[in-house]
């Protein structure tokens, strides 16, 4: 149990792993997200150190369909950042060929593995999901293998923080991988201004948009926001064009602060000041700060342009300045999507509103990759109350829907996967994900049950259950 349990078992999965000849063909299958992308980065990183013939699928998540189609041409399957959810499937279809899990979702109970599958989870020691992410799991495992690999310790920082695992700060675990990259002069800690966006977004964007905190009477308001910079003596425009935190001179800067710091105060919010991770060997300002590379890549992820993601982290000069420009496609889809919710907010048959759940019934009015990323965005503004519960449906195909489930607000007593692993449990399908954040796939024709059925669980207020 507990921290020398967990890295023992990461040191089982290298020896296996090196119990493996060579000449083995390697398939790494990792998540879509930005520690999904980080995690399968690594790994690449470390396969290609180790001399492994290797090969990468992306997926939106494991589906048994997946599973029976991997190529029978591989020997070794690494599932980075997923499969814990889904071992009993890994164990009947792939008992005859090698696989190591390094992941830290909720993982399947009672599955006894064969003796070809080895997995790895701190939650298997009494860790929880956000002591460590998929490619901080996936960090330790290339760093036990070969210590040079130490060198990737900002990736499995990027991964972490794509999950939302720092809070001013790291648990243990992501702390000690800190460590080693500050240690190695990879990463630098930084404190300041630390709006989300404050090197990809326009100044009154970023003012307008903030989340945490909302600027009472500038959130949501554009113009608010301009008039703010403007009253300061801040011209938001140089020659037609926006501008951004990093184009202010260093007086701007001291002047906004002040302002942001003595506005907060005087309307008892949160200052908007914090710690930032600076990447100091990144030209570019976007991918210098590891929020935002981690909104880099999971718009790679998210649009199906996962090549750029990895090539980003792996620090090709072109790949990385395609998935810099994906950027802005990413936003243009996020911004579509809450328009489209936006305009049915009163049409009952897409958003069904309940006392404390709202279910946006998108079909492909939303794309299946974004949903979940759409759902914690509403679980962050101010549209619904506290403890609501928000789920997105969004078709996959002809024949599957995606469905997300977030919580509004800090929760500390519902666990966003119990509830839906008993909604799937009756309506048959897929789940997955953790304390915060959970997803499932079901088939299309079993929408209106999934829907009468999640109603039926949290009217019965039956979620107060913890995972
Ligand atoms: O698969 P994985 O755990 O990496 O997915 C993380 C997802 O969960 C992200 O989309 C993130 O937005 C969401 N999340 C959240 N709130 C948390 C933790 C994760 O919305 N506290
Ligand atoms: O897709 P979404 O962002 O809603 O997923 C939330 C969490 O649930 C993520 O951690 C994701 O990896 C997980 N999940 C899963 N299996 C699914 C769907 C989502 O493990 N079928
Ligand atoms: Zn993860």
């Amino acid at each position: 149990m507990g921290y020398s349990g967990f890295l023992n078992c990461i040191s089982g999965a290298v020896a296996f792993f090196r119990s493996i000849p060579k000449s083995k063909k390697v398939m790494i299958v990792s998540h879509l997200d930005a520690d999904g992308i980080s995690a399968a980065s690594i790994l690449i990183r470390a396969m290609e150190r180790d001399g492994r013939k290797h090969s990468l699928m992306i997926i939106p998540q494991i589906e048994r369909k997946m599973i029976e189609e991997l190529p029978d041409d591989c020997d070794l399957f690494f599932f980075t950042d997923t499969g814990s959810g889904n071992l009993s499937y890994i164990d009947t279809y792939l008992r005859h060929k090698k696989v190591i899990i390094l992941d830290h979702h909720v993982h399947e109970k009672n599955v006894k593995l064969h003796e070809n599958i080895f997995h790895v989870n701190p939650q298997l020691f009494n860790l929880s999901y956000e002591e460590i992410s998929g490619a901080g799991v996936v960090y330790l495992f290339a760093k036990e293998l070969d210590n040079e690999n130490e060198d990737l310790a900002h990736l499995a920082l990027v991964g972490a923080i794509g999950d939302m695992q720092e809070n001013n700060g790291f648990q243990y675990l992501n702390n000690q991988i800190l460590m080693n990259g500050i240690a190695k002069g990879l990463v630098q800690i930084k404190t300041g201004l630390n709006l989300f966006g404050m090197h990809s977004r326009p100044l009154h964007k970023l003012l307008a948009f903030s989340t945490a905190p909302k600027f009472p009477g500038i959130y949501g308001n554009e113009d608010a926001a301009l008039a703010f910079l403007t009253n300061l003596g801040i011209s938001p425009q140089k020659e037609a064009r926006w501008r951004y935190f990093d184009d202010l001179t260093k007086d701007e800067k001291i002047r906004l602060e002040s302002a942001l710091l003595a506005f907060s105060s005087s309307e008892n919010i949160k200052a908007p000041f914090g710690i930032s991770y600076v990447l100091p060997h990144q030209k570019d300002p976007i991918l210098g700060d590891l929020r935002e590379f981690a909104t880099v890549l999971n718009a790679c992820g998210r649009l199906h342009k996962e090549e750029y993601g990895i090539g980003a982290c792996l620090d090709d000069p072109i790949l990385q300045k395609r998935a810099v420009e994906l950027l802005f496609d990413y936003k243009k889809a996020l911004t579509n999507a809450l328009d489209w919710v936006k305009k049915n907010e009163r049409n009952g048959k897409s958003i069904i509103k309940r006392e404390n759940l709202v279910i946006i019934n998108a079909k492909d009015h939303i794309a299946p990759t974004i949903a979940g990323t759409i759902t914690s965005m509403l679980a962050k503004t101010n549209a619904f109350p506290e403890g609501t519960l928000i789920t997105t449906l969004a078709r996959v195909d002809d024949n599957f829907t995606k469905a997300s489930l977030r919580i509004v607000g800090l929760n500390k007593t519902s666990s966003m996967h119990s509830i839906l692993f008993d909604v799937i449990k009756k309506v048959g399908g897929e789940v997955g994900g953790h304390f915060s954040a959970a997803g499932a796939l079901i088939s299309q024709d079993k929408e209106d049950i999934f829907i009468s059925e999640l109603i039926e669980k949290i009217e019965n207020k039956e979620e107060k259950i913890l995972s």
